[in-house]
């Protein structure tokens, strides 16, 4: 079998609004389908790659910069990544997207929306309330901008779908680009090794 396209789905939107949650549930949507990926999420980057980094648009660049670039090395051979950063600006995302795509690989950003209003209430993190009080400078959505992207390849709304919701629209696209064999069967279903032809033992 020749050596399949890499794709990198880039999954933002603000704080809460639900990327981790997606990136796992789709990460394990298409580990049933054999399709290995490796996810690559803001928070967790920022305790290692991204250590000390903060949120100046400045250090924002930065770690987008480095989300990026590791997406594109494995991207570029052919592997699936699923990044997944508020990557508030849009410059930004179009860099990363055009450093992809000139590996040849596609770039799928999903807008992951949800209005403030219901974010701030859920405010799971307990960081709206405090960034609403002053209390943490430039916080996304609050103090800080958010750029929504103009022409995203998907669009979920996480305030009314449910995750299955809106992991079938990613892997739609990604089916719809072909970047996903399509043909397969669960994998419970297949035999790891085919005897046919072998004589059964006397
Ligand atoms: S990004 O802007 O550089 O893409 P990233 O996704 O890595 O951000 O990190 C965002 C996470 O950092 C948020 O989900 C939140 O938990 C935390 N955080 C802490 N301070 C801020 C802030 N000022 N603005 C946004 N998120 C913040």
């Amino acid at each position: 079998m020749t050596s399949h396209r890499g794709f990198t789905v880039w999954f933002t939107g603000l704080s809460g609004a639900g990327k981790t949650t997606l990136a796992t549930a789709l990460a394990t949507k298409l580990g049933q389908r054999r399709v290995k990926v490796e996810i690559l999420d803001g928070d967790e980057v920022r305790t290692n790659l991204s250590k000390g980094l903060g949120f100046s648009k400045e250090d924002r660049d930065t770690n987008i910069r480095r989300i990026g670039y590791v997406s594109c090395l494995l991207a570029r051979n052919g592997a699936g990544v699923i990044a997944a950063a508020i990557s508030p600006y849009r410059e930004l995302r179009n860099e990363v997207r055009r450093s992809i795509e000139a590996e040849g690989a596609a770039f799928i950003e999903v807008f992951v929306q949800c209005p403030i209003d219901m974010l701030a209430e859920r405010d799971v993190k307990g960081l709206y309330k405090k960034a609403l009080a002053g209390e943490i400078k430039e916080f996304t959505g609050v103090s800080d901008p958010y750029e929504a992207p103009i022409d995203p390849e998907v669009v979920v709304e996480t305030d009314r779908e449910t995750i299955e919701e809106s992991t079938n629209k990613i892997i739609q696209e990604l089916e719809r680009q072909r970047l996903l064999r399509t043909s397969q069967a669960p994998v419970s279903s297949q035999p790891a090794i085919q005897l046919t032809g072998v004589p059964e033992a006397a």
